[in-house]
């Protein structure tokens, strides 16, 4: 029985109550990714495996360990997406969205699916919002995109997020890199773990991003990208900084920061929340991924937010969200003749966009004022005998306790605006 009222380990429900925080924390995302010109893409919650092989490395984490992946009944390998990145380049490929020309800025909301040991901050199941640009080289737009998550997290509040910084270069500056890395790493080889061991020969930059804790304590020592940096990659990364420094955000340089996914060139960045002791979300510059995946040489760059965490932050920060109005009227009824005014009612004020109920339950009159009372309801009517007759009732302002009489006839809509806008004007 328990399969049956127990949701599968590392996912959890977003129910009434906490939904509407989290579409308040969503809608300060989607508002800054549309002030910066982006729309949103929606793609499959399931793509090719291939897809994933390709675009994130088979020698990361992710693709080794953490996929969701089955065959089909037609025979197809399958993966629910990890991650989002993948997916809206297949997309901008597919539906030939580079035609009405560069730069391509999208943004999405989306679950992704990892098979992680679940903890603190790491699900099976979770949510990422991110931003996806195509076609823009210049540092320019790095130092934009890391302003956007910067923004987006200053204006839910959460002040103690920094942005900490890197460079991984391009494949050419990489060369020379994974042979220190390789010659280091072979030294230590007797300390390191049988997925990092390998990982030597295939990727050598993924020892780096191992979690475990001994090959982490060999990896500290382990040469740094930036040492080895072309000049092109050098220029571009110094020019990055000097643009974040000119728009006034902080950041630090991580020499140690390579990510986890393998698609990264130049500028790699991740937002850590200090009280949490984790990445709120990362990202970076990702100029070989869109060619990796079929499509032409085209720069491209942008970042994940993981929603989870950050409602993590700011509920560890009791951050007050607006009430939601689920009631602004709630029109109470005695009896079937009633019930229907009521229904007929609601049904107006809806037609307004006015957030209207009427009992459902079949309550008495004392239980239905205690749930207009329990769902906040600004005005109430009651409607019995006397009202429909005279089809006329009193609304009544919950706050102050006045009524006004209003028709339930033609003008009900009308009578309600002008009484209830009445009432809001004395309490501003
Ligand atoms: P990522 O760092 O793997 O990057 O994930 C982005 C964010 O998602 C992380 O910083 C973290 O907040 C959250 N996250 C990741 N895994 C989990 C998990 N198991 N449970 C809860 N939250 C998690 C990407 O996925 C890239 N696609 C980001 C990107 C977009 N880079 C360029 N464009």
């Amino acid at each position: 029985m328990e399969l049956l009222t127990k949701a599968p380990k590392g996912t959890a429900d977003i129910v009434p109550g906490a939904s509407e925080k989290w579409q308040v924390m969503e809608s300060v995302f989607r508002n800054e990714a549309e002030l910066n010109g982006f729309s949103e893409v929606r793609t499959p919650v399931f793509e090719h495996t291939e897809l994933f092989l390709r675009g994130m490395g088979d020698t990361t984490d992710v693709v080794e360990k953490q996929m969701y992946t089955f065959e089909d009944k037609g025979g197809r390998s399958i993966t629910l997406r990890p991650e989002g990145t993948a997916g809206a380049v297949r997309a901008m490929l597919e539906n030939g969205l580079y035609n009405a020309g560069y730069p391509v800025k999208m943004y999405y909301s989306i679950p992704c699916y990892r098979y992680e040991k679940p903890q603190a901050g790491r699900f099976r199941e979770f949510r990422t919002f991110g931003v996806e640009l195509f076609g823009a080289a210049e540092p320019a737009a790095d130092a934009q995109i890391i302003a956007m998550g910067v923004s987006a997290l200053r204006r839910l509040g959460l002040e103690d997020v920094s942005v900490q910084l890197n460079s991984i270069g391009c494949p050419d500056c990489r060369k020379e890199y994974h042979k220190a890395l390789k010659e280091y790493f072979t030294a230590h080889k007797e300390q390191l773990c049988q997925t990092c061991l390998s990982r030597l020969d295939r990727n050598p930059m993924r020892i780096l991003d191992c979690k475990n804790p001994a090959c982490q304590e060999i990896a500290k020592a382990a040469p740094k990208i930036t040492d080895y940096l072309c000049e092109d990659c050098r220029a571009h990364f110094e020019k990055v900084q000097s643009y974040l420094t000119k728009l006034g955000i902080e950041f630090e340089l991580d020499p140690g920061l390579v990510r986890g996914l393998d698609y990264y060139t130049r500028t790699v960045f991740e937002f850590p929340s200090k009280s949490l002791g984790y990445a709120l979300g990362g990202g970076g510059r990702y100029d070989g991924l869109v060619e990796e995946l079929g499509g032409n040489p085209t720069p491209a760059l942008g970042f994940g937010m993981g929603l989870d965490r950050i409602m993590a932050a700011l509920e560890q920060k009791n951050t007050e969200f607006p009430a939601p109005n689920r009631c602004e009227v709630y029109v109470a009824s005695i009896g079937e003749k009633a019930l229907e005014k009521a229904m007929e009612l609601v049904d107006s004020l809806h037609k307004c966009g006015i957030a209207a109920d009427c009992d459902l339950c079949g309550r008495g009159l004392k239980a239905q004022m205690k749930y207009a009372n329990k769902v906040g309801a600004s005005y109430t009517l009651v409607l019995g005998d006397e009202e429909i007759e005279k089809n006329s009732a009193d609304l009544k302002n919950m706050k102050t306790g006045e009524t006004k009489r209003i028709s339930l006839g033609e003008s009900f809509t009308d009578d309600y605006l002008t009484a209830s806008t009445a009432q809001n004007d004395l309490s501003i």
